[in-house]
């Protein structure tokens, strides 16, 4: 053991949250069923039905559609676009995403259209004219939905409303929230039907074991890893929902642990301090993805919260030149409708009180 460079790691990538595996255990049934839609999209194009994934945090939703358009693109005459809406959530930042992929991927030598300077319209126009050109069959994913309601929401109209035009689109929306198309316009709803609903639910400890395993075996040098640690680490990431990426932030932080202390053996104590960290992990892929308004903001608010008038005073101090009122409670909205921080309203009439959700230290 000793004589590698890295005496724990043997390939510490695979524990990086971009690294997708390939086969994904105990998910098969659901990649089957989805694949199965879209290929039968694909050979009768006029039938299309749209897909919605839904399942709570860490459950592989993301990493079974990056594996099947993997796949979809090596194998087929799909063209596949994978929007996060975390990022891309206005109706024409996802119609301007589908047509940059289209022009990547599609039509490589042409030179791509501006966004500056052109309408919404004139870009739908392009993407049809674009699409009957090529022939290509379009699958796109709008994951994390929920954050394109309701600014964005009109682009799900607008991408059905092509098979009026004889252009076949698989659309596919991933979310944890079942009840996500509760308060979205009906017409929008009704424009995506059929649609096949495909539940994710969350890893039971067998399984979840057996994928924990399976990371450490490529990850890890044979015998690193206490088989308790192992044990104690499915235990815990079931109790926490069946959530994978807890599991591997937790393998990756432990393995540093066991590298500093010298022993290089990865035990349930390494587990146990690595696990304070990693139960952050969603919440520190969100704030890796903030806009740097939102990351300004976000690190001004207070351990113990702090009434928005107080805050405001806070920001214009720090950034004079920074946003005015109206801007402000946007972004301070949106990070309360990404569950970074909530925004209470105190006594009758009174103030916003913000607070953080997580630790300061996660901020950082
Ligand atoms: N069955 C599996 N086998 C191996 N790795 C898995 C499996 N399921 C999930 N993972 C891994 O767990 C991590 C989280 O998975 P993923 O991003 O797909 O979750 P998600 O369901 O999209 O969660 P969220 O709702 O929070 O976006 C990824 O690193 C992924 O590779
Ligand atoms: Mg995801």
């Amino acid at each position: 053991m000793y004589g590698y460079e890295d005496p724990v790691f043997r390939q510490k990538e695979v524990l990086s949250p971009d690294y997708l595996p390939d086969h994904l255990p105990h998910r098969e049934k659901e990649i089957k069923a989805i694949s199965s839609i879209i290929n039968s999209a694909l050979k009768n194009p006029s039938s299309v039905s749209n897909i919605f994934i839904y399942g709570p945090p860490g459950t592989g939703k993301t990493a079974s559609v990056k594996f099947i358009f993997r796949k979809l693109e090596e194998e087929t005459s799909a063209f596949t676009v994978y929007l996060n809406c975390f990022r891309v959530n206005t109706r024409m930042g996802a119609l301007y995403s589908i047509i940059l992929e289209f022009f990547r991927k599609v039509r490589p030598t042409r030179r791509i259209p501006s966004r500056r300077g052109i309408a919404y319209d004139e870009l739908y126009d392009l993407l049809i004219s674009e699409l009957r050109k090529s022939r290509v069959f379009p699958v796109i994913c709008f994951d994390e939905v929920d954050h394109l309601f309701p600014r964005g929401s009109e682009v799900l109209y607008d991408l059905s409303r092509l098979k009026e035009e004889s252009i076949p689109a698989q659309i596919i929306m991933v979310t944890n929230d079942q009840f996500v198309f509760m308060n979205v316009d009906p017409r929008i709803k009704s424009s995506l039907r059929p649609v096949e609903e495909i539940p994710y639910k969350p890893y039971t400890f067998k399984q979840m074991k057996e994928i924990i395993q399976m990371r450490v075996e490529f990850a890890f040098h044979r015998g690193v890893v206490d088989e308790e640690a192992i044990d104690y680490l499915a235990e815990v990431a079931c109790e926490m929902g069946g959530d994978v990426r807890i599991a591997r932030e937790t393998l990756l932080r432990a393995g540093e642990l066991a590298k500093k202390d010298g022993k290089y053996r990865v035990t349930v104590d390494h587990v146990k301090s690595a696990l304070s960290e990693s139960q952050f992990a969603k919440a520190r892929c969100m704030i890796d993805q903030l806009s740097s308004n939102e990351k300004k903001i976000i690190s001004l608010i207070p351990e113990n919260g702090i009434f928005y008038s107080e805050f405001y005073e806070l920001y214009r101090k720090v950034y004079p030149q920074g946003l005015k009122d109206r801007m402000l409670r946007y972004y301070l909205e949106r990070l309360a409708s990404y569950g970074l921080i909530s925004m209470e309203r105190r006594g009758i009439g009174g103030s916003y009180f913000i607070r953080l959700n997580v630790p300061r230290k996660v901020l950082i």
